[in-house]
């Protein structure tokens, strides 16, 4: 059985969810796996793929709109119509390649910031498509970094809470109006 999910990538006036920011402690509660892929998973799937295209992101995790299930969309083609996104059920991560890299990350829960994280630079990601079916997939670049963030969502945990660079974080938090107070740092010696 195929299922495809068929979504517009356009913004609307009205996004069916409400995504929740920097401060609300849904962000920081861990989400339950799914048990049965159903037609309420998949509706809930349509909704998160309208509120991210809405906010122009490229993923967006369940708890981000307040739903503490492992579900996560990613859309890193979002100018190519034809292409469509990756859900991610219950997903876990089975390898990281040895290379790290950094590059700079925002999050739809933390509009307007952008800062440096280190990352592994492949991962090897194991899920369960809008389907049910279980799959496997190898990724790198933006994409790896993509379900990397997303992954993190999961259990509760935030790109700011990565951030190294400490002077910047407080900067850039500040600037737009989010307090240092509800990052949780994460030892960066442990990875
Ligand atoms: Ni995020």
């Amino acid at each position: 059985m195929t299922t495809s999910i068929l979504v517009e990538k356009k913004k609307l006036a009205k996004p069916p969810l409400d995504i929740r920011y920097l401060g609300d402690r849904v962000l920081r509660q861990p989400a339950k796996r799914i048990a049965t892929v159903d037609e309420d998973i998949r509706r809930t799937i349509v909704a998160m793929l309208q509120t991210m295209y809405s906010a122009d992101g490229i993923g967006l995790a369940a708890p981000q709109v307040g739903i503490h299930k492992q579900l996560i969309v990613i859309d890193c083609e979002l100018d190519k119509p034809e292409i469509p996104p990756l859900i991610l059920i219950n997903p876990t991560i089975k390898k990281y390649g040895k290379t790290f890299c950094k590059d700079q990350e925002g999050c739809l829960s933390i509009p307007g910031v952008y800062l440096d994280v280190e990352r592994p630079e492949t991962i090897e990601v194991a899920y369960k498509d809008e389907s049910g079916r279980p799959r496997t997939l190898k990724a790198d670049g933006l994409l790896a970094r993509a379900i990397q963030h997303e992954l993190d969502h999961l259990s509760g945990v935030l790109f700011v809470d990565r951030v190294e660079n400490e002077l910047a974080l407080t900067e850039e938090l500040k600037k737009k109006g989010f307090s240092l107070q509800h990052v949780q740092h994460i030892n960066p010696g442990v990875k």
